[in-house]
């Protein structure tokens, strides 16, 4: 019998690994597709990653800082499930495109280093995820090593993070002592040497669980695991789902230890496709009608063919090959003919794509970020964020009969999320905005390689940068009049007020109470 809709839907998991640089995200990736039998050999993530860097040339910058600039989606099946994981760029300089995965995912699994805790980055992504109560499943990565205390840690978690924590399973030693892991409601144990195999035991005491430690450190387990139960909270599905409790899986994904309670785990509890709100309602993924937005633009992913992909999420229906669309921006029709999947090495024509299913569609710059695509009626999904750039600047030709086509590929960049561009009032050159400096490093890479613009940057007298609104027009209009010198316009023709530091900003706000001055707009 063909799988319903409803049944689709049931099935799909769409997840991000959040992390701290070097936590183990991309190790824990490639032994997550290894249980999806998406690769053959761990290390192949790796391997396509340094394969995709040698075919392009602005990709040098990630090889040479030995960052991943490159976000990408992942589909594998396991069990009853079809997961889409979605990978996020490391480094912080990209923020905003993995601000902007993270609107297309369901649920997180968080690595956290078992002897580092709770880092910096780790904290902020955390952050935003909590902003959409994304469910978060833990992994404390690295138990081989010499690691934190386990009470420490999640103490740590809930100190940081203000999120109740309910470790599944224990480990059992760390470190050299490291021997597997004891479940906690089911007293069973995984041992490390033999992980595919779950043993049902008698108690921590038992010679399968402290049995597998030194002797001197058998008793200090088995009060650690009465302890573990007693004082901290069982796991609820409810409060999970609700954002508010993380289960903690403790492992090591370089010995591949640990990922197989993970994904099922996510399997088990996170949840399927959510309801996605549009400006007139909330788009359930069991609506029959298709809809879908983009999250994310990737140019030359295959320089041979020059081509973009828009990765959208499809939110609703059923996504099939060869369909047309509607966009939601311009009302025009727009023909599916060739939407893809992408599996750890390869990409492939999708029939069909469901709720959670990130499919990407190749096109010439039709598609932005933001967009929303329909079948049924005209709606605009709500929430992908365009964070106020951090840095402005002005780019500077070096052949200065070029200025239309550097034009033609700033506008380019900035549909694609690289930059964000805008045209100030007074006519002046166009300024662009990023949030981390290495973004200028990779758009001027890409000026040069593709369109070949050699191009440098030059500071602006501006330095922070917000979008204007008022509840009334006429205020909003007083004000840029009086301060059209200072106003630009950004890709969607929306007003910003430019100002030379945060205490311009702040005066101006005093003296301009009607006006609003945004650090967030939501794409529309
Ligand atoms: P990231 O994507 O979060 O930045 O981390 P990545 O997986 O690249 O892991 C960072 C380093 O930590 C790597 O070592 C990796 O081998 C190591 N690692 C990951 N998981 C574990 C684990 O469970 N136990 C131990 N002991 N190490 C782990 P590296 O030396 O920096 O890189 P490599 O040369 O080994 O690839």
């Amino acid at each position: 019998m063909p799988e319903s809709l409803e049944q689709a839907v049931a099935r799909r998991r769409t997840f991000a690994i959040i992390s701290h640089p070097d936590a183990g995200k991309t190790t824990l990736t490639e032994k997550l597709l290894l249980f999806g039998g998406a690769i053959q050999l761990a290390g192949e993530v790796k391997a396509k990653k340094d394969r995709m860097h040698s075919r392009s040339d602005w990709m040098k910058i990630e090889r040479e800082r030995g960052i991943s600039v490159v976000t990408s989606v992942m589909t594998f099946e396991y069990g009853d499930h079809v997961y889409n994981l979605l990978d996020t760029p490391g480094h912080e300089d990209f923020a905003d495109d993995t601000y902007r995965t993270l609107t297309a995912v369901d649920a997180a699994i968080m690595v956290v280093d078992a002897a580092k805790g709770i880092e910096p980055r780790t904290l902020k992504l955390f952050e935003v995820c909590r902003l959409r109560d994304i469910p978060i499943v833990t992994f404390v990565n690295k138990m081989d090593r010499e690691a934190r205390d386990p009470f420490e840690i999640l103490d740590e978690i809930e100190d940081k993070l203000a999120l109740d924590t309910a470790p599944v399973t224990w480990p059992i030693g760390q470190g050299r002592t490291f021997s597997g892991t004891y479940h906690l409601a089911d007293n069973a144990v995984r041992r490390l040497d033999s992980e595919d195999t779950r043993t049902p035991v008698n108690g921590p005491e038992s010679d399968s669980a402290a049995g597998l430690l030194p002797e001197n450190d058998r008793e200090a387990f088995v009060e650690e695991v009465n302890l573990a139960r007693e004082a901290c909270k069982p796991f609820d599905i409810e409060a999970f789902l609700e954002g508010h409790l993380t289960p903690v899986f403790f492992g090591s994904a370089l010995r591949n230890y640990g990922v197989r309670d993970l994904i099922n785990a996510l399997g088990a509890y996170a949840p399927p496709p959510r309801a996605q709100q549009a400006d007139t309602r909330l788009v359930k993924a069991t609506d029959s009608d298709m809809t879908a937005f983009v999250f994310k633009i990737q140019a030359n992913m295959d320089p041979n063919h020059r081509d973009r992909i828009a990765f959208v999420r499809v939110c609703s229906g059923k996504l099939k090959r060869g369909m047309k669309a509607r966009l939601s921006r311009t009302g025009k029709a727009l023909g599916l003919s060739a939407p893809q999947f992408f599996f750890a090495h390869q990409r492939q024509l999708a029939d069909d794509a469901y709720a959670g299913d990130v499919v990407g569609i190749p096109n010439h710059g039709t598609l932005r970020i933001g967009d929303t695509l329909t079948e049924g009626e005209n709606i605009v999904f709500q929430g992908v964020p365009n964070f106020a750039p951090e840095i402005l600047r002005r780019v500077r030709l070096e052949d200065a009969m070029k200025a239309k086509k550097l034009k033609e590929a700033l506008q380019q960049m900035a549909e694609e999320g690289v930059v964000q561009l805008f045209s100030p009032e007074d006519g002046s050159p166009a300024i662009v905005g990023v949030i981390g400096a290495l973004q200028l490093d990779v758009l001027k890479e890409r000026l040069k390689s593709e369109y070949g613009l050699p191009v440098s940057f030059e500071a602006a007298r501006f330095n922070v940068c917000r979008w204007i609104s008022a509840d009334r027009r006429a205020d909003l209009e007083k004000f840029i009049d009086a301060k059209r010198g200072d106003i630009a316009r950004d890709l969607d023709g929306d007003p910003v007020f430019l100002a030379s530091d945060g205490f311009s900003l702040n005066y101006e706000g005093e003296r301009w109470p009607d006006i609003k001055f945004v650090h967030v707009k939501e794409y529309h």
